[in-house]
């Protein structure tokens, strides 16, 4: 059966907390539905998966359209097994077929301004650093 707007959020809440004037549509569904999975398939995902979620975290908000931000993708099962155990042994590191570590990185706007004849001394101050952050998230 198809979730209407009330079933999420009484999945969520336990009760509907707001006034039902509303439409569900796909972007409040997918929001209201989210959970976090830990449990994976054993096997690799298809061709082209990876740049399709790399094109929609791109697609995200960036402060100043900087992204300042990497990924790297893991698929080997010991540098995962190895990540794995800097995450406090979670197991579905080492489970997931890929494990995408997103890295706050100003290394490539450092690249550009270096390039450019630009002293990059001001990226390595605190809000550059939170901002990385927040765009990695
Ligand atoms: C900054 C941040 C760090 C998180 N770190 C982990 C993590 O290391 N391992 C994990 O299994 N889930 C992690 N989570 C997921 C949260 O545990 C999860 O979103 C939260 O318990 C709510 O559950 P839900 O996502 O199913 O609604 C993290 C979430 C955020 C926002």
């Amino acid at each position: 059966m198809k979730n209407t707007l009330s079933d999420l959020l009484s999945a969520r809440y336990g009760k509907n907390p707001v006034a039902l004037d509303f439409e569900l549509n796909s972007t409040l569904e997918t929001l209201l539905s989210h959970k976090s999975i830990r449990h994976y398939l054993d096997k690799p995902l298809p061709d082209g998966a990876l740049e399709l979620m790399i094109a929609a975290a791109q697609s995200a908000a960036s402060s100043s359209n900087l992204q300042l931000w990497s990924v790297v993708a893991v698929t080997d099962y010991e540098r995962k097994q190895r990540l794995s155990a800097l995450s406090s042994n979670q197991s579905q590191i080492t489970q997931a077929p890929l494990f995408l570590v997103w890295l706050a990185d100003v290394s490539r706007l450092d690249s550009i301004m270096t390039s450019d004849n630009l002293d990059p001394q001001g990226l390595y101050q605190l809000d550059l650093f939170l901002i990385a952050i927040i765009d990695a998230a």
